[in-house]
This record gives C-alpha cells, sequence and structure tokens, in this order.
C-alpha cells in the first residue's frame, strides 16, 4: 500500500508518500513563513494563492522520491479542514482530481487526526492513548480510543498554546512564529516574573492563556521606559514559557488521572501539534507521564509541526479501515476530533 498525502491547511504546502509499513517514502514541504513575516502573522489570502501556485510541483517531487507515479499509488489523502479554508480547498480540489482522473480513492483527513495519530507511526503507540494536542490553532485533551474514535476531557476556552506563544512573542519583538523565537530567548532567562499559572489547581482540564498573555504586556510596560533590554526580553518569554509549560503540566496531571481510571489498558500519554516542539514542554510532559505510569512520546519536532506525512499516515490508517470518502465531500472550517464536546468560548478554527 502506498498513500500521497497532501496538507495545505496553514501555511506549510507539503505532500508525502508513505507505505504500508509505515516508511515514509518521500516528503516535500514549502513552508511560507517568509512569506508571512512582514505581516506579523498567518494571510489567508496570502497563504491560498501560494499553496495554489506550489502544489503541483511539489506533488510531483513526492512522487518522484517515493520512486512512484500515480498508479502506483493506493489512495489519495488531503487534510479537508479544519483550517483556513482557502487553502484547505486546494489541496482538497486537487486530490479529488487526481483521485477521479486515476480511479483512486479520495480519503478526507481531520488536520487534528493527522497530528493525533503521528505517534502510532514515529512509536508505534497503541489504543487507547492519552492525547495533548497543542498547536497554533489548538490545544485540547483527548482520550484516543481509534482512528475517528476520540473523547475530550479539556480544552481552551480562549487562546490555544501557539497563539500564546506567538503573540507574547509579537509583543517581546521577537518576530514570526513565536514559539521557537520564545523557546531560544528563554535559554538565556530566568523566570523572575512568576506569573500565575493559569486555571492550576482548577476542576476539570480546560485551559485558558489570555490572562497570561496580558500579565506578560503588564508586566514589559512596568519597566523602565525605552526599549527592552535583553536581560528582560529573556526573562519574560522564561517567565511567560515555564507559567505555560507548569499550566499544562497541571492539566494533563488532571487528565491522566481521569484515564488512567476510565481507560485501565491505556498506557502512554502522547503530544503532537507545533507547540509539542517545544523542548521545556516535552521534558516537563515525561514527568507528568511517569507519575501517572504512562509512557511518554513526542514525534521528532518536524513531525510535530505542520507536515504531510501525518496526512498520508491517517489516510493510510482509514484505508485499513475502508474509511473513504465520496468525490463530493465538503472541506470543513471546523471539524471537531470529538463532535459530542461542546464548543469552547472563543476556540480557534486553525490547527
Ligand atoms: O501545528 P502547527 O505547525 O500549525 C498549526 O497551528 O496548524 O503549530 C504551529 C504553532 C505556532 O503557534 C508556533 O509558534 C508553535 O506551533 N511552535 C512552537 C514551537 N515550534 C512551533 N511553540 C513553542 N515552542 C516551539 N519550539
Ligand atoms: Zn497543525
Amino acid at each position: 500500500m502506498r498513500v500521497l498525502g497532501i496538507e495545505t491547511s496553514c501555511d506549510e504546502t507539503a505532500a508525502a508518500v508513505v507505505d504500508g509499513d509505515g516508511r515514509v517514502l518521500s516528503h516535500a514541504v514549502l513552508s511560507q513563513i517568509a512569506d508571512h513575516r512582514p505581516f506579523g502573522g498567518i494571510v489567508p489570502e496570502v497563504a491560498a494563492r501560494s499553496h495554489l501556485h506550489h502544489l503541483d510541483s511539489l506533488i510531483r517531487r513526492a512522487l518522484d522520491g517515493a520512486s512512484t507515479g500515480v498508479a502506483g499509488l493506493s489512495a489519495i489523502a488531503a487534510t479537508a479542514g479544519p483550517g483556513l479554508i482557502g487553502g484547505v480547498l486546494v489541496g482538497v480540489m486537487t486530490a479529488k482530481a487526481m483521485a477521479a482522473a486515476a480511479k483512486l480513492p479520495f480519503i478526507a483527513v481531520n488536520h487534528l487526526e493527522g497530528h493525533a495519530l503521528t505517534a502510532r507511526f514515529t512509536d508505534g503507540v497503541a489504543f487507547p492513548y492519552l492525547l495533548l494536542l497543542v498547536s497554533g490553532g489548538h490545544c485540547q485533551i483527548l482520550a484516543v480510543e481509534g482512528v475517528r474514535r476520540y473523547r475530550r476531557y479539556g480544552t481552551t476556552l480562549d487562546d490555544a498554546a501557539g497563539e500564546a506563544f506567538d503573540k507574547v512573542a509579537k509583543l517581546l519583538g521577537l518576530g514570526f512564529p513565536g514559539g521557537p523565537a520564545i523557546e531560544r530567548a528563554a535559554k538565556a532567562g530566568q523566570d523572575r516574573f512568576k506569573f500565575t499559572r493559569p486555571m492550576k489547581g482548577k476542576p476539570g482540564c480546560d485551559f485558558s492563556f489570555s490572562g497570561l498573555k496580558t500579565a506578560v504586556r503588564q508586566a514589559a510596560e512596568a519597566l523602565p521606559p525605552g526599549p527592552l533590554a535583553d536581560r528582560d526580553v529573556a526573562d519574560l518569554a522564561a517567565s511567560f514559557q515555564a507559567a505555560l509549560v507548569d499550566s499544562l503540566v497541571d492539566r494533563v496531571g488532571r487528565a491522566a488521572e481521569k484515564f488512567t481510571a476510565d481507560y485501565p489498558a491505556g498506557r502512554a500519554l502522547v503530544v503532537a501539534g507545533g507547540v509539542a516542539a517545544n523542548q521545556a514542554l516535552r521534558t516537563a510532559l515525561s514527568g507528568v507521564a511517569a507519575g501517572a505510569g504512562l509512557t511518554f512520546a513526542a514525534p521528532p519536532p518536524a513531525l510535530c509541526t505542520d507536515n504531510a506525512v501525518m496526512i498520508a499516515w491517517a489516510g493510510l490508517e482509514r484505508l485499513r479501515l475502508g474509511l473513504t470518502d465520496p468525490l463530493d465531500f465538503k472541506a470543513r472550517p471546523r471539524w471537531p476530533l470529538d463532535p459530542t464536546a461542546a464548543p469552547a468560548i472563543g476556540a480557534g478554527v486553525k490547527a
């Protein structure tokens, strides 16, 4: 089996081919970061145009890299949501056209499921497992029972974790994307500001980060006027990161208690999504897992941020279960993993 995966839901255009044993035969990725940097964030229209411009040649590269043509594929999978709809449509229309022309099955992949299932091929994690999904548009804790079977334990009431990193980085003049910039700056700093850990000790497993972002702004404004000194930027970044990580640790700790009671056979804590590339978070979560008697799995950073390997893999998992989709499947700007969970106030739409 060989599946082509296509990812166009945010600011990475990517195509990959994965085989039935979970081997990555090829992966072609083009980051649009340089296109968006002048705007300090992702501009949906710019993203959609860039996906349209580059996707065909990336698919060609992925097929060549896997030494296969379209005829050598078993199915074509594309992110069909959630995400910036202009970009999602580019990927979905391309995948449908290829599937129709080559008479191959089309698989509409939920981008979040791509992140959620990544640890199954990187670390061979078995269902059920506890998942912290932390990206630019989402922050959720879920019990993953199987393909398309998720139970949400908690979600963000306002910003996603990655969004908080990006906004704080902007405020500190560290540029875009904020996560890696904050992580770098934090290495030279200390937790001098001791911000309140959001939601720590509160019942449930929900998150909230907008108050922390405000606290960072107020602390920066309370410093002597003029440009921030390097030491202050480093300490603000380190203090923000420490508070955010502690908050996640508290929430995941509570979810782990629930998960080990709900699923006595569950063995792993998995972290996925762009923010899972953060080393301080990975180290802290491995401690939570050890404390709860769970193993810990975190995909390599390049497979935490958006990529097409995870879409090809999710397609493969679905193909094995016979879960293919009709060619009139409609792309979805919003597509929750657990449709029974109540929508959270102000939760983001991108993934
Ligand atoms: O999953 P992803 O690549 O894209 C979507 O949101 O769909 O996640 C991107 C987010 C951005 O907010 C970025 O700042 C954050 O992940 N991120 C990080 C790190 N690398 C990326 N956050 C913290 N530390 C990092 N090293
Ligand atoms: Zn993502």
